[in-house]
């Protein structure tokens, strides 16, 4: 992004001009963010045989998919719908990695159809593919009983946690794989979302590690994602270059003592696509009320769930008028629940101090890359927004806005 004559521009171009080319409300990704932060990590990892696996949850538009095998990464799919549009985005099958929570047999049938890797969650699931399956490559998720994240909701190691294996039972994990010769090619974690301190990252590798010593025959180990970005302003940069860095080194001095030259695998999703991405709304009223300045748009969480869900902060402009003298101000949505404000924390409303708007002007909420779209509801049988990715002055279209017969179907 950036601002040109106190406008708002997205690859080249203004985002009041796409909203008026495509409509709105909109999501505007930016190619070049993407394959940037999608480069970064590349060369951050220094360990010569390394895998990025893009985790398609974050942002499942086959287009923005199409981006990160273009530079060179594979896929994280944890549903049959994400395996189904990673292969439509030209992945083929030995380069997705199915990893499936609670998953159902057919589910899981699904993926072994397809040809995907399972990434196996619980010890009956372990079963159920040896039982099927035996003699197959599986990669097992172990829980390292290590958790972080931005949020309860988005921790996935420790203690609270559904996912994995526990790591204390890779005895039975070894006893099944032995009894049904189920070769597991790889070993997984992904302890949480949104983590901007790498200490936690590198505690729960290094029980990964100690817990892949038990097991033979690995050919990778997978670390999950979770890499955080900066959402405020006063929040700093995770430095990938160190964190990198680090994670070959013990990678590295691993494999010398495990006997093999083994992959490292990472699979971030919102580090990749999250600030790439934009919300565009226009503002449909404004109403002083007793407490707030209400600036009504035509969108909400059935759009942009994560201000309500998880309290989180996403910065937010006038498009067209990126400064001026400020005032505070409640961005609020258009559904039928008090809690669809985006300027908010867990506890309600927080006003933001933002140049005052007028109606039909367009609102620009940032960093909704990740997680924006992908967790769009129909909410109050509201279309889901249309998607257009921007490079160097152009504008494509890589996804219809929906429209109410879309929804109601009839
Ligand atoms: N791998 C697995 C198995 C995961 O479950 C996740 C995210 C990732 C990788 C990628 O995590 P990331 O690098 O994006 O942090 N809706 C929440 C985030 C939930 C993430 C769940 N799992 C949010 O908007 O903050």
């Amino acid at each position: 992004m950036d601002i040109r004559e106190n406008r708002l521009y997205l690859g080249g171009i203004a985002a009041s001009e796409l909203v008026e080319e495509f409509g709105s409300p909109l999501y505007v990704y930016e190619e070049e963010t993407f394959r940037r932060r999608a480069r970064e990590l590349l060369e951050a990892i220094t360990y010569p045989h390394r895998e990025i696996k893009y985790a398609c949850k974050a942002n499942t538009n086959i287009e923005v998919m199409k981006i990160f095998r273009e530079e060179g990464m594979s896929i994280d799919a944890v549903s049959p719908g994400e395996v189904y549009a990673a292969l439509k985005a030209g992945f083929s099958a030995d380069q997705i990695l199915f990893t499936t929570n609670n998953a159902t047999h057919e589910e899981i049938e699904f993926g072994v159809q397809q040809g995907v890797m399972i990434n196996v969650d619980s010890l009956s699931q372990l079963r159920f593919m040896g039982e099927h399956h035996p003699g197959t490559r599986v990669c097992v998720r172990i829980n390292p009983n290590v958790g972080a994240g931005h949020h309860d909701h988005v921790i996935t190691g420790g203690p609270e946690s559904k996912f994995g294996i526990d790591y204390t039972q890779v005895d039975r994990i070894r006893e099944l794989s032995g009894t049904y010769e189920l070769g597991v090619a790889g070993i997984h974690q992904h302890i949480g979302s949104g983590i901007l301190q790498p200490d936690k990252f590198i505690e729960a590798m290094n029980v990964l590690l100690e817990t892949a010593e038990k097991i033979e025959g690995l050919s990778f180990i997978d670390f999950g994602g979770g890499f955080g970005v900066p959402y405020r302003e006063e929040e700093r940069r995770m430095d990938v270059q160190v964190l990198g860095r680090k994670v070959s080194d013990e990678f590295e001095r691993f494999c010398r003592s495990y006997g093999s030259e083994l992959k490292l695998v990472v699979e971030p999703g919102r580090y990749l696509v999250a600030e790439g991405g934009f919300l565009l709304a226009t503002v449909t009223s404004i109403k002083e009320g007793q407490r707030h300045r209400f600036v009504g748009v035509n969108s909400g969480f059935n759009h942009l769930v994560r201000p309500a869900m998880y309290g989180s902060y996403h910065p937010i402009l006038n498009a067209q008028k990126v400064d001026g003298s400020r005032i505070p101000q409640t961005i609020a949505g258009n559904l039928c629940e008090s809690g669809d404000t985006f300027t908010r924390d867990e506890e309600g409303i927080v006003d933001r101090d933002l140049p005052s708007f007028s109606e039909g002007d367009v609102v620009a909420i940032l960093n909704a890359g990740a997680y924006g779209f992908s967790m769009a509801s129909l909410y109050n049988t509201r279309p889901r927004p249309a998607e257009v990715l921007v490079k160097d002055g152009r504008a494509r279209l890589i996804r219809k806005r929906e429209t109410i017969e879309d929804l109601v179907g009839a």
